[in-house]
């Protein structure tokens, strides 16, 4: 198979009752080890690039080991997409470079000039048989440039969803309901802490979701900044001299529950980032004699498989569904 759009997977996911996990990449180990977990549950995958990667790695790395991986995982349905493109070029080049699917970016704007771009980016993916995902709302954390402090962030107006959606042409909507870009999701402030001092966040914005199915029933929903910021990743890299006090992410449990619903995709990059980060810590703390960089991302690859294969299966529910 070759790489897909989304529109069949998200159509799967929302009669399913689970949603897509979309994961950041970075480079060939991430690929390899979403893409392994993938093929052996079994499991549709969205593989995501920013702006950020791009830079870091090259598009044409990037779509190549892609599609190495598409190549070794023939029977998984797998999409490539661009996550949060700033402008229509951004958004044109990975159209014109092998891109399945785009997310333009304009929830920063006003109303008016989200609309009118994302119309744009609309215009052009879906005469080159390309998909696309808009964002309404502002997220708190940061994201590739955009730093949006707590406080600041915005959930999204049910209210202006159907007209968003309708003028725009676009193919899904990412919503705010309280997730947040990267390991530290919420201020101590916004948190009580349990037994062991660990913070418990305040619940998601459950209301909003379903006022936004509401107005736009059938219609895929998107969940950015969903990393779950597991306690013992986080635990390993203070344990062997990181630190990161305070590191919070989206309980699982609430993930799983807006899987369910119209949340077809979940945007993962957080959790790779700490898997890799607390095992290279702890190989480099227990072989400080070890120099080849094979050694120490072996387990930091089968670290990211172990928890997106536990994603696939415990949170999202797409194993099996391939
Ligand atoms: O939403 C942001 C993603 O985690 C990508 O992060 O821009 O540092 O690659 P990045
Ligand atoms: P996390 O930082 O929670 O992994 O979110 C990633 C994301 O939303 C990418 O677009
Ligand atoms: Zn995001």
């Amino acid at each position: 198979m070759a790489l897909v759009t989304t529109t069949e997977m998200f159509k799967k996911a929302y009669d399913g009752g689970y949603a897509v996990g979309a994961f950041n990449v970075n480079n060939m180990e991430i690929v390899q080890g979403i893409t392994e977990a993938a093929g052996e549950l079994n499991s549709p995958v969205i593989l995501q690039v920013s702006k950020g990667a791009r830079k870091y790695a090259n598009h044409t790395y990037l779509v190549k080991l892609v599609e190495a991986a598409v190549e070794e995982n023939p029977d998984i349905p797998m999409a490539l997409h661009l996550d949060h493109g700033d402008s229509f070029e951004t958004c044109k080049s990975c159209i014109d470079g092998g891109f399945t699917s785009v997310m333009i970016d304009c929830s920063s704007m006003p109303f008016e000039d989200n609309v009118r771009i994302t119309k744009q980016v609309v215009d052009y993916a879906h005469d080159h048989g390309v998909v696309v995902e808009a964002e309404l709302g502002t997220l708190a954390g940061v994201e590739d440039e955009v730093s949006v402090e707590h406080g600041s962030e915005s959930y999204t107006h049910p209210d202006e969803v159907e007209e968003f959606v309708t003028r725009t042409g676009c193919d899904s909507l990412a919503i705010a309901i309280g997730t947040s870009h990267g390991a530290y999701k919420f201020k101590a402030s916004q948190c009580t802490r349990n037994e062991e001092g660990i913070l418990v966040p305040p619940p998601l914005r459950f209301d909003v979701l379903e006022e936004c199915i509401k107005r736009i029933p059938g219609f895929p929903i998107v969940l950015h900044g969903s990393s779950s910021v597991p306690q013992e990743f986080v635990k390993i890299v203070n344990q062997y001299g990181g630190n990161m006090p305070d590191a919070i992410g989206i309980p699982e449990a609430e993930l799983r529950h807006a899987a369910e619903l119209a949340v077809c995709k979940i945007n993962i990059d957080s959790d790779i980032r700490l898997a890799m980060t607390a095992t290279i810590r702890q190989y480099m703390a227990e072989h400080p004699d070890h120099f080849d960089p094979r050694q120490y991302l072996k387990p930091a690859r089968q670290a990211v498989k172990d928890m997106v294969a536990h994603k696939l299966q415990n949170v999202l529910g797409s194993a099996g569904k391939a």
